[in-house]
């Protein structure tokens, strides 16, 4: 059986050097701050950190807002059972084509978007519920109202046991999760640049449409 997917074959075979990732990653920052919110990209120990508390052997659907140059994309394919799919979720095509071209793996699906529009992504392609939901988009330079409309939409298509891991520089998206689900845990990593707060938010609590 192939668990956990020959995964370190397919999602870090045609994995990308520290420098061309580091050098879109800049240039997107330079162009985007707002969005981008930091031109390095996520150290091993935030990736480590956020990923490690959560059981990938059972996961079907994750999707990722922002996966930028794609640290944590490469860890959860590492993680994640051979049956499953990942979706991203980028609004810049730089990081869209950034992934697809150094990612070698057909349960990747990564996709020019808005996360604001996770719902009908899923439908589109068939993907019925999310088991996890990864964000790195910086909620702190959103407006309160466009950040609610991606948490509501986030609890809406997540399982009911799901769980939406979130690692952020400021704490611009606490007040958004305490409302939308029913535990919250937080913590935080030094050892990034710069350092982010973590946050696992389980159980959402379904919005009204
Ligand atoms: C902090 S960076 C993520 C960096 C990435 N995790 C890494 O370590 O390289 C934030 C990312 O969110 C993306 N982004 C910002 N707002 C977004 C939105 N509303 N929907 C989808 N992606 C968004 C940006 O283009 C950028 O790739």
């Amino acid at each position: 059986m192939a668990t956990n997917y020959d995964a370190a074959r397919l999602a870090g075979a045609r994995s990308t050097g520290w420098r061309s990732a580091l050098s879109v990653s800049t240039r997107e920052f330079l162009n985007r701050p707002d969005l981008v919110g930091s031109a390095f990209p996520a150290s091993r120990y935030l990736v480590d950190a956020l990923l490690d508390p959560v059981d990938w052997s059972t996961a079907r659907v994750v999707v990722e807002f922002g996966p930028g140059t794609g640290p944590l994309t490469r860890a959860m394919l590492r993680r994640m059972p051979a049956d499953s799919r990942l979706v991203t979720l980028d609004v810049s095509p730089h990081f869209t084509r950034h992934l697809r071209r150094t990612i070698d793996d057909p349960r990747l699906l990564a996709i020019t978007t808005s996360a604001a529009s996770v719902r009908a992504t899923l439908a589109k392609h068939e993907l019925g519920s999310a088991d996890l939901i990864v964000t790195g988009i910086p909620f702190s330079t959103m407006s309160p109202d466009e950040g609610a409309k991606v948490l509501d939409a986030s609890a809406q298509v997540l399982h009911p046991n799901g769980e939406l891991l979130a690692y952020q520089m400021r704490t611009a998206i606490a007040p958004l999760l305490a409302p939308r689900f029913d535990e919250v845990e937080r913590s935080y990593v030094w050892r990034n640049i710069p350092p982010c707060h973590l946050y696992w938010a389980r159980r959402p609590f379904k919005p009204a449409l």
